[in-house]
């Protein structure tokens, strides 16, 4: 089968991050015999930079006439002060919402060969997890109404859900459990948030009314993030809004062990998602081969399974991943203190692509 697939680099660390996970989709394509075709596409800082604005016409159309997308990574202190609407995070903010993808998966497991570095109490860690978290993507505070008032002394963001909006997204929660553990766990903050109060609402309904078989339960968010570095193994999949998803994705990558390993899967109506690692840009060190490769090289396995129904060729990624892994491999954001054999990003790439 031929994909064509829109790359998305954007900046920092991203153009090298992408640049590996499409040599892996190379290897993959010509060990499977599929053909993926690849388009370039400016968004972000370096959108900026050429034509003014964080994510042009081109990108968007770009994106949309493709089977799927892989995005690298947006920003940078180049950019810090330019006002809201030219701020290059727009550019992904925008693309998620023109592209319609309303949840946000994000799994954060731990590698059985990375548990020496995972942050938990050794006996949490011995046991393993490995959770998903199902974010809101295109609603709630990241896209209501905000401002200042007249004098500048004053700010305020909005944070809206309707219905339709929470329940698309539960409904993907309560589909994947069933393909898991068949738990879900809704994250808010129902004590003290309006929105939150109609958010467990309406969970419950759609729960009680089509899911009965899902066991569910509901945990506020701080709750929630003491319970990631307490005993994550509790959760199975997590749903919740746009911001608490943002905030707990990157605890819960962090108890893991490095940011650098969790990849995530945009998805909406269609087949089409985006595929991005969960990091940032990293500005601090592009080109310095300190980069972590693999969340992006597991964003792109996420994309073969969610988007092209591909699982054979997803899961050969990620075992390769895992076998590179044991066999003591690590980059820096992974390696040991004293472990001074740690290897570049693209060094890495090129053990993954062996163990294709
Ligand atoms: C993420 C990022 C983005 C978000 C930023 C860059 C806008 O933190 O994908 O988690 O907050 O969604
Ligand atoms: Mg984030």
């Amino acid at each position: 089968m031929k994909y064509n697939i829109a790359l998305v680099p954007g900046d920092g660390i991203g153009p090298e991050i992408i640049a590996d996970a499409k040599e892996v989709l190379e290897k993959v394509g010509e060990k499977f015999g599929h053909e993926f075709v690849f388009t370039e596409y400016d968004a972000g800082g370096c959108a900026i930079d050429k034509y003014g604005i964080p994510l042009p016409q081109e990108t968007i159309d770009g994106c949309l006439a493709s089977d799927s997308v892989m995005l690298g990574a947006v920003g940078g202190p180049k950019w810090d002060d330019m006002p809201n609407h030219l701020r290059p995070e727009k550019a992904l903010l925008a693309l998620r919402k023109e592209m319609g993808l309303y949840t946000n998966l994000r799994p954060a497991k731990i590698q059985p060969a990375l548990k020496d570095a995972c942050v938990l109490r050794q006996d949490i860690a011995e046991r393993g997890f490995d959770l998903m978290i199902v974010r809101e993507l295109t609603g709630g505070i990241y896209f209501g109404e905000r401002g200042r008032n007249e004098e500048g002394d004053a700010a305020y963001d909005t944070e809206s859900y309707s219905v339709m909006e929470i329940e698309r997204n539960a409904r993907n929660a309560f589909e994947i459990a069933r393909k898991r553990n068949c738990h879900v766990t809704s994250v808010e903050k129902s004590n003290v948030l309006e929105t939150s109060r109609l958010w467990k609402e309406t969970v419950h309904r759609l729960h009680d009314e089509e899911y009965p078989d899902v066991k569910l339960d509901d945990m506020y968010v701080d709750n929630a993030a003491m319970q990631i570095v307490r005993d994550p193994s509790f959760f199975d999949v997590i749903v919740t809004s746009n911001m608490f998803g943002d905030i707990l994705s990157d605890e819960a990558s962090q108890v893991t062990g490095s940011i650098g390993l969790l990849a995530s899967a945009s998805l909406g109506d269609s087949k089409r998602g985006m595929y991005e690692p969960i990091h940032g840009s990293a500005p601090d060190i592009a080109g310095t081969g300190l980069a972590n490769p693999i969340a992006t090289i597991l964003s792109a396995a996420m994309m073969l399974r969610y988007s092209f129904s591909l699982s054979d060729e997803a899961e050969c990624i990620e075992n390769a991943v895992a076998k590179v892994l044991e066999e003591g491999w690590r980059t820096k954001d992974i390696a040991a203190p004293d472990d001074e054999n740690w290897l570049t990003g693209s060094q890495m790439k090129d053990k993954i692509l062996e163990a294709i």
